[in-house]
């Protein structure tokens, strides 16, 4: 469990305590880790071995250490002793192959995750392709800024980049360049998927869910209407995110939008209520965009309904999250029908439930009388349509439901049953924040890699092996492993779960490809011949229009946005454009 916490950076497990934005001293330690200099003293050394101390709490790792400060090695023996363990030990396991040749796709926490853990437990050399110029996916792009404890795991996924088996292939999509458009990314490059599965001994698909999921019903496309996607996507600093950002600018300032109206009742959907509610002047100490902080500033937004088609024993959200909202100063909430939706004695229920029921149930800490915004939990209402008034033109003015009965409004997973009675609840904004989805890479067709649209993962059996349809001697279809492909994170199972939860997920699929690996199971190509990686790739596909970014041109990124921020008084502002942050790199 602590060594979960650490891999998390978990501000409570006392390891990685720093705040975000303040960690450029514990970087500077951890690529002198990675290589400590030749004449370091025994006295230079010891905040270094303090800090890996603390890190890398296995304790076979600190037998070693600890073997190496007996036999009264040098400082610099012992700190090599703690970076070099893990190598040691997987070539005593693995001596009879060569290193694993692993591309991963996809630098969010499931890519990262999967890397840490194949190359703590085999001899490996990983490239990380990732879409866009800088790394991290959701924990840079979806985790609101208001949380930067969270972005502490960043601390982990840069010592995982700092090995010299890791290799950052940045502004690099695979697939098509449809990543590159959606990003207004013309010097992004892409590389097919079969130059992959020809350079590497196996790939892994951790390239999460770049799209939302829509309604399908009417009014959906109508002015105001925005995905919680792109508007997440937007005040965190996403490239192209939102498609026309002066659209959400304009609407957030008109004088007639103070009603917005959240779709989805996810920990999704309490962020955007949350950082449409929070006062200003608390964002203006994150990262937030500068734009999204302008136009929050001009936001008449004070009045959101967070609308779920069932009940609060149904709800998504979790206990943290709401409690965060029921804090805010200045904010209300609006009371429900708490006698049919809860049951009479809430201390009968599950310890966690009912710690979440109570936490709904005692409401704001400001009365609603005192309150300047207000928002509600609206339960029991299905989406049917949006429309505009006359004065609205193509803008919406209605937010239409119909009220749904549920099947046992005190079990988690009570069904909906439609009762054909419609409420009207006027809104200028709408957040349709019902869930992101992962879409099949362009190339999926080509070799067979079967999709399941519907859900929106990648085929694979739990345990992160990629599954195809394979006709067996008989002519009859069998579903097996498909050699040599992995899926990680959002994508194998869905856009479901916290950064803890895809750690887990990696580290299945990466103990699923070690335990291949190390069983000889086929993996791409089949072949003993060593794989040319990055460096194959690299010279068979015309790649010459990109600029392709290594993970020390991310660092002089990571500088630079890190001291905007110091001169806004914040951890960091981030580029939003594509172009700004490849200008840093010359
Ligand atoms: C709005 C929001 C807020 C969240 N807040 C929290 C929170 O506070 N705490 C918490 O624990 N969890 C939070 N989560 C959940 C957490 O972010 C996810 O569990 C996690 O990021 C999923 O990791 P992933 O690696 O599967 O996907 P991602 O993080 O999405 O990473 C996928 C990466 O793949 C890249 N990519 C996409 N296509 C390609 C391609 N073709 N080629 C190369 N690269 C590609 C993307 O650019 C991205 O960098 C939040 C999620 C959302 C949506
Ligand atoms: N602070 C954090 O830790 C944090 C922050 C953000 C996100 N996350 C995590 O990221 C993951 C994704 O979050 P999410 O909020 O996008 O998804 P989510 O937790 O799956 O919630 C989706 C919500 O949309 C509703 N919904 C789905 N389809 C609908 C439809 N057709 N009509 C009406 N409502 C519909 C769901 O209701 P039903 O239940 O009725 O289907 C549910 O309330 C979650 O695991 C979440 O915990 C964590």
């Amino acid at each position: 469990m602590a060594i979960a916490a650490d891999l998390l950076g978990d501000s409570e497990s006392g390891a990685l305590t720093k705040p975000a934005g303040t960690s450029s001293a514990n970087r500077k330690n951890k690529i002198s880790l990675a290589c400590p200099p030749r004449n370091a003293t025994a006295a230079a050394m010891q905040p270094l071995i303090a800090t890996c101390g603390a890190r890398l709490r296995s304790p076979r790792l600190l037998g070693s250490a600890t073997a190496a400060r007996r036999s009264n090695a040098s400082a610099f023996a012992f700190a090599y002793a703690l970076t070099h363990h893990k190598t040691q030990r997987r070539c005593a396991s693995d001596a009879s192959r060569r290193p694993l040749r692993m591309a991963v796709i996809g630098s969010g926490p499931a890519g990262f995750y999967t890397a840490y853990r194949v190359m703590a437990k085999t001899a490996a050399r990983v490239d990380m392709y990732e879409a866009l110029p800088v790394p991290f996916g959701l924990v840079r792009f979806g985790v609101a800024p208001d949380h930067p404890e969270v972005k502490n795991c960043q601390e982990k996924f840069e010592e995982v980049a700092q090995s010299p088996d890791f290799c950052f292939v940045g502004n690099m999509a695979v697939g098509d360049a449809s990543s590159n458009r959606a990003a207004h990314n013309p010097h992004g490059g892409h590389v097919p998927l079969a130059a992959l599965a020809r350079h590497y001994d196996a790939v892994v698909f951790a390239y999460g869910a770049s799209r939302d999921r829509k309604l399908g019903v009417p009014g959906e496309d109508l002015g105001g209407v925005y995905a919680a996607r792109d508007f997440v996507g937007w005040y965190n600093g996403l490239p192209g995110s939102g498609g026309d950002s002066s659209r959400i600018v304009a609407d957030l300032a008109r004088a007639d939008s103070d009603t917005a109206v959240v779709i989805g009742q996810g920990n999704v959907a309490l962020d955007v209520a949350r950082m449409l509610l929070e006062h200003v002047d608390v964002l203006r100490k994150t990262d937030m965009s500068e734009e999204a902080l302008e136009a929050l500033s001009r936001s008449h937004v004070t009045r959101v309904h967070v609308v779920g088609r069932r009940g609060p024993m149904q709800a998504a959200f979790t206990i943290k999250e709401v409690r965060e909202l029921m804090k805010l100063p200045g904010v209300g909430l609006h009371g429900f029908d708490q006698a049919t939706l809860l049951p009479p004695k809430l201390k009968d229920l599950p310890r966690a439930q009912r710690r979440l029921m109570e936490v709904v149930v005692k409401g704001s800490m400001t009365p609603l009388k005192e309150a300047r915004k207000s928002w509600s939990l609206d339960f029991c209402l299905a989406p049917k349509q949006f429309s505009a008034s006359d004065a609205a033109g193509d803008r919406v003015a209605t937010a239409t439901f119909e009220k749904t009965r549920l099947t046992d409004p005190f079990d988690s997973n009570a069904q909906v049953e439609h009762t054909g009675e419609l409420v009207d609840v006027p809104a200028q904004l709408v957040f349709r924040s019902i869930g992101y989805r992962s879409k099949a890479l362009a190339d999926f067709d080509d070799l067979g890699i079967p999709f399941d649209d519907r859900r929106g993962l990648i085929l694979n059996d739990g345990l992160g092996r990629v599954l195809r349809d394979v006709r067996s001697p008989d002519a009859s279809m069998t579903t097996q492993p498909y050699p040599g492909f992995y899926c990680a994170g959002w994508v194998k199972r869905g856009p479901t779960g916290v950064i803890a939860s895809t750690m887990e997920d990696a580290f299945t699929t990466a103990d699923a490809i070690v335990g291949d690996w190390q069983s000889q199971a086929h993996f791409l190509a089949g072949s003993e011949e060593a794989r040319a990686g990055w460096d194959g790739v690299r010279a068979e596909v015309d790649t010459a229009g990109a600029k392709v970014v290594s993970w020390a041109d991310w660092q002089k990124i990571d500088r630079v946005e890190m001291d905007r921020g110091q001169q806004l008084g914040k951890p960091r502002s981030k580029f939003t454009r594509t172009e700004d942050m490849l200008a840093v790199l010359g």
